[in-house]
């Protein structure tokens, strides 16, 4: 059990390039599971290997417990790495793979039998464990990497998309098989992955990073709903929110022609321009359109031209650009419930919800607050 802080933490390969880690700050409670969750290259893994003593910190500190980590071999930190890679000896069996650090840690030959056989109870493993690596299946394999980790019942755990190797429907039932372990444990844990279903189902909080910067650090439920600026908006949420640059003019913003009510403390803003964002779920479809001629202030429906309709059986998804705009509009996504009769090629008539808009500032993307 234990916390860990992030002070300011850099991590630079080479003087000319950008750092691939920018001065991060991030507080871990004990116990707690963290996400970073980001696109590729933006620093997730290269953060996970600092906090391992993998990577060296060119700036700032990290500290575990209160203890700055400076000068601890990673073998001495008691915290476990589960890589995407799994990296299991190929010739030793579950059992052995699992004891591994065990044994070299010079724990007694009963201690480490009675804890591989804890491990391989709680995963679901004791029929498996005099199999090697290559009779297993992924998901077997993957449990196999973090009854290892287990074992060694460490301070910390980390893990770098451990599920990325896994088919669409395992990776969602050990999702909530980790995520139960973990909550079961209490081991404080740091999660990377990049796809932000896993950071949103996974994680007690949940930090994006760009560009080896940290951006927010949210629950899920904040970050949909309170995205800082326009990169957490489009990355959160899936699939993504519809973003449309505009001015606002006498208290509404205008999106493809349609004008959407703002707040009255945001429509002071006249003149500037904002970047509006919209999610799927936050349009509801009009059947009859009422004619434009409420003047530019009145809501008038946004005529779209579907261009993909998905039908998830549950929900369904009509991606459409507004009729009469150019090829490079933005598309704009609609949520329906249930099955839509609507095909690509209809004109589908769409207003957006009250009070469910997203402002964000043209020029900085960072958000304006009602
Ligand atoms: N050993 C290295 N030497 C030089 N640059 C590196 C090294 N390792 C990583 N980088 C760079 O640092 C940046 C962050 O890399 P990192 O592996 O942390 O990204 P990531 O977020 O884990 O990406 P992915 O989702 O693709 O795994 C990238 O620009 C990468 O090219
Ligand atoms: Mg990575």
């Amino acid at each position: 059990m234990a916390t860990v802080y992030f002070d300011e933490a850099t991590r630079r390969f080479s003087k000319e390039d950008a750092p691939a880690v920018d001065g991060i700050t991030l507080d871990i409670a004990d116990g707690e599971f963290l996400v970073l969750v980001g696109p590729s290259g933006c620093g997730k893994s290269t953060t996970l290997r600092m906090l391992a003593g993998l990577e060296p910190v060119d700036g700032g500190r990290i500290l575990v417990d209160g203890h700055d980590q400076k000068g601890v071999r990673p073998r001495d930190r008691d915290i476990a790495m589960v890589f995407q890679s799994y990296a299991l000896y190929p010739n030793m069996s579950a059992a052995q793979n699992m004891a591994f650090a065990l044994d070299n840690a010079k724990v007694s030959r009963s201690e480490t039998r009675q804890r591989v056989a804890e491990a391989a109870k709680i995963l679901e493993l004791e029929p498996l464990l005099d199999r090697k690596p290559g009779q297993m299946s992924g998901g077997q394999r993957q449990r196999v990497a973090m009854g290892r980790a287990i074992v060694r019942n460490p301070k910390v755990f980390c893990m770098d998309e451990p599920l990325s190797n896994l088919d669409a429907k395992l990776r969602v039932s050990t999702r909530s098989q980790i995520a139960g372990l973990q909550r079961r444990l209490g081991i404080t844990t740091v999660y990377v992955t990049h796809d932000q279903v896993e950071a949103m189902t996974m994680g007690h909080r949940v930090a994006v990073l760009r560009d080896g910067k940290l951006q927010q650090v949210d629950t899920p439920e904040r970050l949909y709903d309170h995205p800082v600026n326009t990169f957490v908006a489009a990355f959160i949420g899936s699939p993504a929110i519809t973003l449309v640059e505009s001015d606002v003019r006498e208290g509404v913003a205008r999106v493809h022609g349609v004008s959407v009510p703002l707040d009255r403390s945001v429509a002071g803003r006249a003149g500037e321009k904002v970047v509006v964002g919209l999610r799927p779920e936050s349009w509801h479809v009009v059947e009859t359109p009422a004619r434009s001629g409420a003047g530019d202030s009145g809501t008038t429906a946004l005529a779209l031209n579907v261009e993909l309709v998905e039908s998830l059986g549950s929900e369904s998804f009509v991606y459409g650009r507004p009729v009469g705009a150019d090829d490079d509009a933005d598309r704009v996504t609609v949520r329906l419930d249930k099955r839509t009769h609507l095909a690509v090629g209809d004109t589908v008539h769409v207003e957006p919800n009250r009070g469910e808009v997203h402002l964000f500032d043209a020029a900085s993307g960072e958000r304006i607050e009602a």
